[in-house]
């Protein structure tokens, strides 16, 4: 597992070098040189297939920006997916962005997965991990990821980040967002889900909501790439994470870009959510 850690710090690394260079997301053809530059997100998606590469017990990847898994070495036993870029268009405007990571024991499925991680790149760049029950804030500081602290959520939060698009969403979870606002939540939502799922972790609670609607009924996140692996650090911090009615990582895969409904939160806020969705 230190193998893998390490090269997503590598990973991060690089990853926080390209976003740095200046002419990247203004331009998606060519850079200042007039050489013809790859989009951001291909770039790091391109990083850390190569960095896991060099991870032996690797077995397979799978990346958000590809199709098909990726078998690297048949005698490893560890299958990571990520998302190497999420929310890679906030970089155009200069908001937080960041790289989630799913560490898989023998299979693609919610109940295989063993350790999970992101990267949030921001004003500072820092790292979460969650494995065996434990949830740790790295910040990297002169090349380094220094270990901060341990993550842990209140019972309940303060924060609201409600996604999807409201024209769509259910009349029962419209109703429910509004009591949580009609009882003092704050909104804050930047349409990335690291940084806005990072809020909450730091905050100590609250409620990430990606509903199914009538545009999505699955929802709009990947359970390989997003939504398993923060499942396992809210519940490795205190909190829960379902789709509704059921623990999102008790829920099948059939396919590796699969979504589903999710709800992340401390225990207040999800026992609302899996009240109205009971009812509903
Ligand atoms: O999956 C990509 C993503 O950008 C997430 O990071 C984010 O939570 C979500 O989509 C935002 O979607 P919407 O704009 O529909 O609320």
């Amino acid at each position: 597992m230190i193998e893998i850690l390490e090269a997503i710090q590598k990973s991060a690394i690089r990853i926080k070098n390209a976003i740095d260079v200046k002419d990247i997301g203004y331009s998606q053809e060519q850079n200042s040189s007039g050489e013809t530059q790859l989009q951001l997100d291909i770039q790091s998606d391109l990083i850390i297939e190569e960095e896991l590469s060099c991870v032996a017990g690797i077995h397979t990847i799978a990346s958000e920006e590809k199709e098909l898994p990726m078998v690297l070495n048949e005698s490893g036993r560890i299958f990571v997916a990520f998302d190497p870029l999420d929310g890679s268009s906030l970089v155009d405007v200069n908001l937080s962005v960041g790289s989630i990571f799913g560490i898989y024991e023998g299979a693609f499925t919610g109940k295989k997965l063993i350790a999970a991680c992101y990267v949030v790149y921001g004003p500072r760049v820092e790292l979460v991990f969650a494995h065996e029950g434990k949830v740790k804030l790295y910040l990297l500081q002169d090349g380094e990821f220094e270990y901060v602290k341990q993550i842990h959520l209140e019972p309940k939060g303060k924060i609201m980040a409600p996604g999807g698009t409201q024209q769509f969403w259910a009349p029962y979870h419209k109703a429910m967002i509004d009591s949580f606002f009609a009882t003092g939540y704050r909104l804050r939502y930047s349409g990335g889900m690291v940084p806005d799922l990072h809020q909450i972790l730091l905050k100590g609670g609250g409620l990430f909501s990606y509903p199914g609607a009538a545009d999505k009924p699955e929802g709009k996140l990947r359970q390989l790439f997003e939504v398993f692996p923060f499942a396992l650090i809210f519940e490795m911090a205190g909190g829960q994470a379902m789709d509704g009615k059921i623990r999102v990582l008790d829920k099948t895969t059939a396919h590796v870009h699969d979504t589903s409904p999710c709800f992340f939160g401390s225990s207040y806020e999800i026992a609302v959510v899996l009240d109205v969705y009971g009812r509903n």
